[in-house]
């Protein structure tokens, strides 16, 4: 048992200190940003975004103008997951 419990711990230690939760960016997304926009937004010719950090801003940007209250990590949920399931930008 207490082998196990250090196994954990070591594998823990190995991970980075985070990784973005896209499962989590998904619930968020979908309570509280599809309300303007659906996805179309995301995808259509002639998207505003086109960088990764440019995600970024927008998303901060819909968020903070909903006011928001959320953390830096779901924050970053939210950008990953935007980015995996329409964006695609390498960073
Ligand atoms: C109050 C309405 C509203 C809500 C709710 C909203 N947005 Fe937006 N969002 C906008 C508007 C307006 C635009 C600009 C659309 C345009 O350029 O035609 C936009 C654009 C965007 C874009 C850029 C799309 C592109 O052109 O590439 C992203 C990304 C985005 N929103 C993310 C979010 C996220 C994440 C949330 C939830 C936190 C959210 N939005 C909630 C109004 C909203």
């Amino acid at each position: 048992m207490k082998i196990i419990v250090v196994l954990i711990v070591l594998t823990g230690c190995a991970m980075p200190a985070y990784a973005a939760d896209i499962e989590n960016g998904d619930e968020l997304h979908f309570e509280h940003c599809t309300g303007c926009h659906d996805s179309v937004v995301y995808t259509r010719e002639n998207r505003n975004v086109h960088t990764y950090q440019r995600l970024g801003t927008q998303v901060r940007f819909c968020k903070d103008s909903l006011g928001l209250t959320w953390f830096d990590d779901e924050v970053e949920d939210v950008i990953e997951f935007l980015n995996r399931k329409y964006y695609h930008f390498e960073n």
